[in-house]
């Protein structure tokens, strides 16, 4: 079969990290997908950049929309981040060209997810997200495929790495917020602007994508109860310890009788769950259903290498899709009952 022509759209954190393991990785991708995987064409802001990744021979494009719809690929990887444009108007660009979208970015999604999954449905392409959700753990698929039939009632967990990085050096090294942020930042788990991490934004946005995959609802990133964790103090992590608790920055969405219910905000959490033993950038989700009863993930949050490792899954899915095959649609069909959000409020 004819190589997989992919485009990147931001060679950073995320970006550079997938350019080395699809180089590094070529020959066994191309016998497990059945084709090679070729990036044939790359964009980002500053060209003279050295990224640590050999871009001989891939086609630099100056702008993400020209690559997008202009760039002769079957995918457009977008890995720059932000709601707006680029972003918003190059994946738009490729959808409506036909072309396979793949992205992490979940800021995007939890603005314009529905508009893009249904221009995405009406030429035929793909959409593909699931690094946009909790790093490298495989939760859209879960949510979107492996649980159809079931009944949710509620999906909760840790979905920020930079967040549980902090509220975990702060607690076992002692170390102030500031420390441990700018830590998360240099290891590439912070967002561009790290208030989306810190003031919960972050976790809402990934909140927002996995209650519209849960419960077949239109997706609220503005409809949710939200605190981060800026007030947390080191007292704070110590007076949770000695009552028998941690704090974690989690995301809860659930069925109520009046409507969804979503929030974000630090919780205590009993010592002795699962929950409250992830550490560092590792993050976790819980789904609670009626047919499998409740499935816990825990996993890589955050970071180049486990984000790419998503996004190299949702590309190899491509590859190995073939013409007229049905898909898989990106958000819940509008047939889904359509719940109602109910106002979330602190008790
Ligand atoms: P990053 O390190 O800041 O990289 C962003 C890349 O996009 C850079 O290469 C930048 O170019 C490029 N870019 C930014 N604005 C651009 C524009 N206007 N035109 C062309 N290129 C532009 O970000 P990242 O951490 O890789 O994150 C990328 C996306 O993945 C974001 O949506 C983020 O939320 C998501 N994500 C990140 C992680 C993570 O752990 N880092 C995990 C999951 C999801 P220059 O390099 O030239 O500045
Ligand atoms: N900034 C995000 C985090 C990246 O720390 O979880 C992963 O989405």
């Amino acid at each position: 079969a004819d190589a997989l022509k992919i485009g990147i759209a931001g060679l950073g954190t995320v970006g550079a990290s997938l350019v080395r393991i699809l180089q590094d990785r070529h020959e066994t991708l191309a016998t497990t997908c059945g084709r090679a995987i070729e990036i044939t064409a790359v964009t980002a802001r500053d060209r003279s950049k050295d990224r640590g990744v050999d871009l001989a021979g891939i086609t630099w494009f100056d702008d993400a929309v020209s690559l997008a719809s202009q760039g002769g690929i079957d995918v457009f990887v977008e890995l720059m981040g932000g709601t707006g444009d680029p972003a918003y108007a190059s994946v738009k660009a490729a959808l409506t060209h036909g072309v396979h979208v793949v992205t992490a970015n979940k800021a995007l999604l939890a603005a314009h997810g529905i508009e893009l999954a249904e221009i995405a449905e009406k030429h035929g392409a793909l959409l593909n997200y699931e690094a946009a959700v909790a790093g490298g753990i495989p939760v859209i698929k879960a949510l979107r495929e492996s649980m159809t039939g079931n009944t949710i009632s509620r999906v909760y967990g840790i979905m920020n790495g930079t967040c549980n990085y902090i509220l975990t050096k702060m607690e076992k090294e002692g170390l102030s917020f500031e420390a441990c942020l700018k830590e998360a930042q240099r290891l590439g788990y912070a967002e561009a602007d790290p208030a989306f991490d810190i003031e919960g934004n972050d976790t809402a946005h990934k909140l927002s994508i996995l209650t519209s995959l849960a419960f077949g609802t239109a997706i609220a990133a503005d409809d949710i109860y939200l605190e981060g964790i800026t007030n947390i103090s080191i007292e704070d992590i110590q007076a949770a310890a000695d009552l028998g608790y941690r704090i974690k920055l989690l995301g809860v969405a659930q069925r109520t009788e009046s409507g969804i219910e979503q929030r974000v905000h630090p919780t205590m959490v009993p010592h002795d769950t699962v929950i409250a033993q992830v550490d560092g950038v590792t993050n976790a989700v819980a789904i609670e259903s009626d047919i499998l009863g409740e499935l816990l993930m825990v996993g890589p949050g955050a970071g180049g290498d486990a984000t790419a490792s998503a996004v190299l899954g949702d590309i190899a899915d491509i590859a190995k899709s073939r013409p007229g095959a049905q898909h898989v649609p990106a958000f819940g069909r509008p047939a889904n009952a359509l719940l109602p959000y109910k106002r979330a409020r602190m008790q």
